[in-house]
Protein backbone atom coordinates (compact mmCIF):
# COMPACT_ATOMS: atom_id res chain seq x y z
CA UNK A 1 0.00 0.00 0.00
CA UNK A 2 1.29 3.09 -1.07
CA UNK A 3 1.09 6.05 1.81
CA UNK A 4 1.58 9.95 1.50
CA UNK A 5 2.25 11.28 4.80
CA UNK A 6 2.78 14.78 6.26
CA UNK A 7 3.42 16.22 9.78
CA UNK A 8 3.61 20.00 10.58
CA UNK A 9 3.27 19.45 14.34
CA UNK A 10 6.18 22.11 15.37
CA UNK A 11 8.66 23.56 13.35
CA UNK A 12 9.26 21.15 10.41
CA UNK A 13 7.27 20.99 7.76
CA UNK A 14 7.56 16.48 6.53
CA UNK A 15 5.67 15.10 3.75
CA UNK A 16 6.51 10.86 3.74
CA UNK A 17 5.99 7.88 1.11
CA UNK A 18 6.10 4.64 1.84
CA UNK A 19 5.41 1.54 0.78
CA UNK A 20 3.71 -0.26 4.01
CA UNK A 21 6.52 -0.01 6.02
CA UNK A 22 8.70 0.78 3.92
CA UNK A 23 10.23 4.06 3.90
CA UNK A 24 10.68 5.71 0.07
CA UNK A 25 10.91 9.29 0.85
CA UNK A 26 10.66 11.22 3.96
CA UNK A 27 11.63 14.73 3.17
CA UNK A 28 12.14 17.44 6.51
CA UNK A 29 11.95 20.75 5.88
CA UNK A 30 13.61 22.22 8.80
CA UNK A 31 12.47 25.89 10.38
CA UNK A 32 15.50 26.30 13.05
CA UNK A 33 17.11 28.91 11.24
CA UNK A 34 13.71 31.05 11.27
CA UNK A 35 13.40 30.22 14.40
CA UNK A 36 16.62 30.27 16.13
CA UNK A 37 17.01 34.13 16.89
CA UNK A 38 14.05 34.45 18.94
CA UNK A 39 15.27 31.43 21.59
CA UNK A 40 12.50 29.38 20.35
CA UNK A 41 9.48 28.26 17.90
CA UNK A 42 7.27 30.85 16.99
CA UNK A 43 4.11 29.76 16.34
CA UNK A 44 2.81 32.22 13.60
CA UNK A 45 6.37 32.11 11.91
CA UNK A 46 6.07 28.26 11.70
CA UNK A 47 2.14 29.02 10.34
CA UNK A 48 3.80 30.59 7.70
CA UNK A 49 6.57 28.27 6.46
CA UNK A 50 4.21 25.42 6.74
CA UNK A 51 2.03 27.20 4.38
CA UNK A 52 4.64 28.18 2.18
CA UNK A 53 6.62 24.82 2.13
CA UNK A 54 3.36 22.35 2.08
CA UNK A 55 3.16 21.88 -1.49
CA UNK A 56 6.79 21.54 -2.71
CA UNK A 57 7.45 19.25 0.89
CA UNK A 58 4.99 16.67 -0.55
CA UNK A 59 6.34 17.37 -4.49
CA UNK A 60 9.72 16.62 -3.72
CA UNK A 61 8.63 13.62 -1.56
CA UNK A 62 6.33 12.05 -4.72
CA UNK A 63 9.68 12.87 -6.66
CA UNK A 64 11.95 10.81 -4.68
CA UNK A 65 9.55 8.42 -4.09
CA UNK A 66 8.89 8.12 -8.17
CA UNK A 67 5.21 8.97 -7.65
CA UNK A 68 2.15 10.97 -8.36
CA UNK A 69 -0.78 11.91 -6.12
CA UNK A 70 -2.81 9.33 -8.37
CA UNK A 71 -0.47 6.29 -7.35
CA UNK A 72 -1.23 6.93 -3.59
CA UNK A 73 -3.44 4.52 -1.89
CA UNK A 74 -3.79 6.15 1.69
CA UNK A 75 -3.34 9.20 3.29
CA UNK A 76 -2.29 9.67 6.43
CA UNK A 77 -2.04 13.37 8.58
CA UNK A 78 -0.78 14.10 12.42
CA UNK A 79 -3.88 15.89 13.66
CA UNK A 80 -2.01 16.38 17.51
CA UNK A 81 -0.42 16.86 19.86
CA UNK A 82 1.31 19.86 18.27
CA UNK A 83 0.80 24.08 18.04
CA UNK A 84 -2.51 24.72 17.06
CA UNK A 85 -1.84 26.61 13.89
CA UNK A 86 1.02 24.31 12.56
CA UNK A 87 -0.92 21.26 12.81
CA UNK A 88 -3.85 23.09 10.73
CA UNK A 89 -1.86 23.50 7.91
CA UNK A 90 -1.37 19.93 7.22
CA UNK A 91 -4.69 18.56 8.12
CA UNK A 92 -5.79 21.12 5.34
CA UNK A 93 -3.69 19.37 2.88
CA UNK A 94 -4.17 15.89 3.52
CA UNK A 95 -8.11 17.12 3.65
CA UNK A 96 -7.78 18.27 0.13
CA UNK A 97 -5.64 15.51 -1.23
CA UNK A 98 -7.96 13.19 0.21
CA UNK A 99 -10.97 14.95 -1.03
CA UNK A 100 -9.63 16.08 -4.20
CA UNK A 101 -8.56 12.46 -5.32
CA UNK A 102 -10.54 10.03 -3.13
CA UNK A 103 -7.91 8.51 -0.99
CA UNK A 104 -8.84 7.27 2.40
CA UNK A 105 -7.11 9.01 5.27
CA UNK A 106 -5.97 8.35 8.49
CA UNK A 107 -5.72 10.92 11.46
CA UNK A 108 -2.76 10.06 13.31
CA UNK A 109 -1.35 10.85 16.98
CA UNK A 110 1.94 12.42 16.63
CA UNK A 111 3.56 10.80 19.90
CA UNK A 112 1.57 7.54 18.37
CA UNK A 113 3.79 8.33 15.51
CA UNK A 114 7.07 8.35 17.81
CA UNK A 115 6.61 4.68 18.64
CA UNK A 116 6.08 3.62 15.00
CA UNK A 117 9.32 4.94 14.18
CA UNK A 118 10.80 1.86 15.40
CA UNK A 119 8.62 -0.16 12.86
CA UNK A 120 9.97 1.84 9.51
CA UNK A 121 11.73 -0.26 7.29
CA UNK A 122 14.51 0.69 5.35
CA UNK A 123 14.71 -0.01 1.44
CA UNK A 124 16.48 -3.31 2.78
CA UNK A 125 13.10 -4.08 4.61
CA UNK A 126 15.25 -3.91 8.35
CA UNK A 127 13.48 -2.23 10.92
CA UNK A 128 14.74 -1.84 14.82
CA UNK A 129 11.89 -4.07 15.50
CA UNK A 130 10.13 -6.52 13.18
CA UNK A 131 6.54 -6.29 15.89
CA UNK A 132 5.45 -4.97 18.80
CA UNK A 133 5.54 -7.54 21.61
CA UNK A 134 2.93 -7.46 23.75
CA UNK A 135 3.08 -6.15 26.53
CA UNK A 136 5.78 -2.96 25.53
CA UNK A 137 6.78 -0.30 26.86
CA UNK A 138 7.44 3.35 24.92
CA UNK A 139 9.70 5.86 26.12
CA UNK A 140 8.69 8.88 24.13
CA UNK A 141 11.06 11.83 25.19
CA UNK A 142 10.47 15.24 22.93
CA UNK A 143 10.49 19.05 22.98
CA UNK A 144 7.08 18.63 24.31
CA UNK A 145 6.45 15.31 25.51
CA UNK A 146 8.14 13.04 28.63
CA UNK A 147 5.86 10.04 28.55
CA UNK A 148 6.11 5.78 29.66
CA UNK A 149 3.21 4.26 27.33
CA UNK A 150 2.38 0.70 27.59
CA UNK A 151 1.04 -1.31 24.43
CA UNK A 152 -1.04 -3.71 25.56
CA UNK A 153 -2.32 -6.20 23.26
CA UNK A 154 -3.88 -4.86 20.45
CA UNK A 155 -2.18 -1.75 19.87
CA UNK A 156 -3.69 -0.17 22.76
CA UNK A 157 -1.67 2.56 24.35
CA UNK A 158 -2.07 3.45 27.83
CA UNK A 159 0.10 6.44 29.41
CA UNK A 160 1.38 5.27 32.48
CA UNK A 161 3.56 8.13 33.19
CA UNK A 162 4.47 11.32 32.20
CA UNK A 163 6.43 14.97 33.04
CA UNK A 164 4.12 17.01 35.15
CA UNK A 165 5.88 20.43 34.06
CA UNK A 166 8.35 20.36 31.75
CA UNK A 167 9.42 17.61 28.97
CA UNK A 168 12.67 16.68 28.66
CA UNK A 169 13.48 18.61 25.31
CA UNK A 170 12.22 21.70 27.12
CA UNK A 171 14.59 21.42 29.79
CA UNK A 172 17.64 20.81 27.25
CA UNK A 173 16.60 24.04 25.70
CA UNK A 174 15.84 25.72 28.95
CA UNK A 175 19.28 24.79 30.46
CA UNK A 176 20.77 25.66 27.20
CA UNK A 177 19.36 28.76 26.89
CA UNK A 178 20.34 29.67 31.28
CA UNK A 179 24.03 28.60 29.79
CA UNK A 180 23.99 30.86 26.59
CA UNK A 181 24.31 27.99 23.93
CA UNK A 182 21.85 28.77 21.81
CA UNK A 183 18.80 27.27 20.49
CA UNK A 184 17.73 23.98 19.90
CA UNK A 185 19.84 23.07 23.20
CA UNK A 186 19.80 19.43 23.31
CA UNK A 187 22.26 18.91 20.93
CA UNK A 188 24.52 21.33 22.20
CA UNK A 189 24.69 20.46 25.36
CA UNK A 190 24.80 16.53 24.52
CA UNK A 191 27.84 17.38 22.82
CA UNK A 192 29.55 19.45 25.31
CA UNK A 193 28.53 16.90 27.73
CA UNK A 194 31.03 14.46 26.45
CA UNK A 195 33.84 16.32 27.56
CA UNK A 196 32.63 17.67 31.17
CA UNK A 197 32.83 15.98 34.51
CA UNK A 198 28.76 14.98 35.28
CA UNK A 199 29.75 14.53 38.89
CA UNK A 200 31.23 18.23 39.16
CA UNK A 201 27.85 19.66 40.73
CA UNK A 202 25.07 18.26 42.75
CA UNK A 203 21.55 18.48 41.41
CA UNK A 204 18.27 17.03 42.46
CA UNK A 205 16.20 13.67 41.18
CA UNK A 206 12.91 15.31 41.25
CA UNK A 207 10.48 12.54 42.21
CA UNK A 208 13.10 9.69 43.33
CA UNK A 209 10.84 9.07 46.15
CA UNK A 210 7.11 9.40 44.82
CA UNK A 211 5.64 5.89 43.92
CA UNK A 212 4.49 6.45 40.47
CA UNK A 213 5.78 6.57 36.94
CA UNK A 214 5.49 10.50 36.74
CA UNK A 215 8.31 12.61 36.17
CA UNK A 216 9.47 16.41 36.82
CA UNK A 217 12.14 18.70 34.93
CA UNK A 218 11.35 22.35 36.22
CA UNK A 219 12.95 21.58 39.52
CA UNK A 220 16.21 20.33 37.61
CA UNK A 221 15.93 23.47 35.38
CA UNK A 222 15.72 26.28 38.62
CA UNK A 223 18.20 24.44 40.28
CA UNK A 224 20.88 24.89 37.61
CA UNK A 225 19.45 28.24 37.31
CA UNK A 226 20.42 29.24 41.06
CA UNK A 227 23.49 27.31 40.21
CA UNK A 228 24.56 29.51 37.71
CA UNK A 229 23.27 32.54 39.19
CA UNK A 230 26.01 31.30 42.59
CA UNK A 231 28.87 30.76 40.64
CA UNK A 232 28.64 33.93 38.13
CA UNK A 233 28.67 35.75 41.48
CA UNK A 234 31.38 34.32 43.09
CA UNK A 235 33.77 34.86 40.02
CA UNK A 236 36.06 38.06 39.58
CA UNK A 237 35.33 38.60 35.61
CA UNK A 238 31.10 37.76 36.40
CA UNK A 239 30.57 35.03 33.84
CA UNK A 240 31.44 31.15 33.65
CA UNK A 241 34.42 29.96 32.36
CA UNK A 242 33.89 27.09 29.47
CA UNK A 243 34.84 24.36 31.66
CA UNK A 244 32.32 25.14 34.64
CA UNK A 245 29.34 25.30 31.51
CA UNK A 246 31.14 22.07 30.29
CA UNK A 247 30.77 20.74 33.81
CA UNK A 248 27.44 21.93 34.19
CA UNK A 249 25.95 20.49 30.82
CA UNK A 250 27.51 17.49 32.01
CA UNK A 251 25.68 16.76 35.52
CA UNK A 252 22.28 18.56 33.93
CA UNK A 253 22.67 15.64 31.64
CA UNK A 254 23.35 12.79 34.26
CA UNK A 255 20.90 14.00 36.52
CA UNK A 256 18.18 14.56 33.74
CA UNK A 257 19.30 10.75 32.83
CA UNK A 258 18.83 9.22 35.86
CA UNK A 259 15.32 10.83 36.59
CA UNK A 260 13.79 8.99 33.33
CA UNK A 261 15.74 5.88 33.69
CA UNK A 262 14.65 5.54 37.34
CA UNK A 263 11.26 5.70 36.59
CA UNK A 264 12.18 3.30 33.35
CA UNK A 265 13.50 0.44 35.39
CA UNK A 266 10.06 0.39 37.41
CA UNK A 267 7.58 0.16 35.04
CA UNK A 268 9.92 -2.14 33.19
CA UNK A 269 9.33 -4.55 36.51
CA UNK A 270 5.87 -3.48 37.43
CA UNK A 271 4.67 -4.32 34.39
CA UNK A 272 6.72 -7.09 33.23
CA UNK A 273 7.30 -5.60 29.55
CA UNK A 274 8.89 -8.13 26.94
CA UNK A 275 10.64 -4.94 24.98
CA UNK A 276 11.10 -1.20 25.29
CA UNK A 277 10.76 1.12 22.36
CA UNK A 278 12.65 4.59 22.26
CA UNK A 279 11.53 7.70 20.79
CA UNK A 280 11.14 11.53 20.02
CA UNK A 281 14.01 13.59 19.69
CA UNK A 282 15.53 13.36 23.10
CA UNK A 283 16.16 9.53 21.61
CA UNK A 284 19.04 10.94 19.14
CA UNK A 285 21.06 11.46 22.16
CA UNK A 286 23.48 8.61 21.80
CA UNK A 287 24.99 9.06 25.51
CA UNK A 288 21.03 8.55 26.59
CA UNK A 289 20.27 5.23 24.48
CA UNK A 290 24.06 3.85 26.06
CA UNK A 291 22.86 4.52 29.50
CA UNK A 292 19.20 3.22 29.01
CA UNK A 293 20.46 0.16 27.85
CA UNK A 294 22.89 -0.33 30.43
CA UNK A 295 20.16 -0.24 33.07
CA UNK A 296 17.88 -2.31 31.49
CA UNK A 297 20.61 -4.95 30.45
CA UNK A 298 20.02 -6.87 33.60
CA UNK A 299 16.22 -7.48 33.05
CA UNK A 300 16.95 -9.09 29.45
CA UNK A 301 14.79 -7.32 27.08
CA UNK A 302 15.05 -6.14 23.73
CA UNK A 303 15.36 -2.18 23.95
CA UNK A 304 14.82 -0.64 20.19
CA UNK A 305 15.31 2.74 19.15
CA UNK A 306 15.48 4.42 15.50
CA UNK A 307 18.84 3.80 14.10
CA UNK A 308 18.34 7.44 11.81
CA UNK A 309 18.65 10.98 13.92
CA UNK A 310 16.17 11.81 11.30
CA UNK A 311 13.43 8.95 12.52
CA UNK A 312 13.72 10.37 16.11
CA UNK A 313 12.59 13.67 15.72
CA UNK A 314 9.71 14.96 13.85
CA UNK A 315 9.61 13.42 10.28
CA UNK A 316 6.58 12.26 8.31
CA UNK A 317 7.23 8.65 8.26
CA UNK A 318 6.79 7.57 11.42
CA UNK A 319 3.42 9.01 10.60
CA UNK A 320 2.88 6.95 7.12
CA UNK A 321 3.66 3.58 9.50
CA UNK A 322 1.79 4.40 12.40
CA UNK A 323 -0.83 5.17 10.01
CA UNK A 324 -0.84 2.09 7.87
CA UNK A 325 -1.12 -0.14 11.33
CA UNK A 326 -4.43 2.56 11.97
CA UNK A 327 -5.43 1.48 8.77
CA UNK A 328 -4.93 -2.21 9.15
CA UNK A 329 -7.48 -1.76 12.18
CA UNK A 330 -9.96 -0.28 10.61
CA UNK A 331 -9.26 3.64 11.97
CA UNK A 332 -9.79 5.43 9.05
CA UNK A 333 -11.56 9.18 8.91
CA UNK A 334 -15.45 8.40 8.03
CA UNK A 335 -16.19 12.06 7.83
CA UNK A 336 -13.05 13.92 5.96
CA UNK A 337 -14.49 17.35 6.05
CA UNK A 338 -15.00 17.42 9.75
CA UNK A 339 -11.66 16.38 11.08
CA UNK A 340 -10.04 19.09 12.76
CA UNK A 341 -6.74 19.35 14.57
CA UNK A 342 -6.33 18.58 18.56
CA UNK A 343 -2.88 20.54 19.46
CA UNK A 344 -3.84 18.76 23.13
CA UNK A 345 -4.65 14.86 21.67
CA UNK A 346 -3.98 12.37 23.83
CA UNK A 347 -2.79 9.15 23.59
O1 LIG B 1 10.66 15.04 18.76
P1 LIG B 1 11.21 16.40 18.47
O2 LIG B 1 11.97 16.59 17.21
O3 LIG B 1 10.09 17.48 18.47
C1 LIG B 1 9.01 17.47 19.33
O4 LIG B 1 8.01 16.77 19.03
O5 LIG B 1 9.17 18.13 20.40
O6 LIG B 1 12.15 16.80 19.74
C2 LIG B 1 12.85 18.00 19.80
C3 LIG B 1 13.61 18.07 21.12
C4 LIG B 1 14.25 19.45 21.39
O7 LIG B 1 13.92 19.84 22.69
C5 LIG B 1 15.74 19.16 21.25
O8 LIG B 1 16.54 20.00 22.07
C6 LIG B 1 15.83 17.71 21.68
O9 LIG B 1 14.68 17.11 21.14
N1 LIG B 1 17.04 17.05 21.16
C7 LIG B 1 18.01 16.53 21.94
C8 LIG B 1 19.00 16.03 21.06
N2 LIG B 1 18.59 16.26 19.78
C9 LIG B 1 17.38 16.88 19.86
N3 LIG B 1 18.12 16.46 23.27
C10 LIG B 1 19.22 15.88 23.77
N4 LIG B 1 20.21 15.39 23.02
C11 LIG B 1 20.16 15.44 21.66
N5 LIG B 1 21.15 14.93 20.92
ZN1 LIG C 1 7.82 14.96 18.03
Amino acid sequence: MKILAIDTSCDETSAAITDNEVILANVISSQVQLHKKWGGVVPAIAQRAHKERIVPTIKEALQQAGFKLEDIELIAVTYGPGLAIALEVGVAKAKELANQYKKPLVAVNHMAGHIYANLAKNLAGKAPVEKIEYPSLALLVSGGHTELVLIKAGGQLEIIGQTLDDAMGEAYDKVAKILGLGYPGGPTIARLAKQGDSRAYSLPIAMKNSQDLNLSFSGLKTAVLYLVKQLIDSSNDRKLSKQQIIDIAASFQRVAFESVILKLERAVKKYHVKQVLLGGGVIANTDFRRAIRAALKPFNISVAYPNLIKLCTDNAAMIAVAGYYQFQRGEIVNNIDRLDRDPIASL
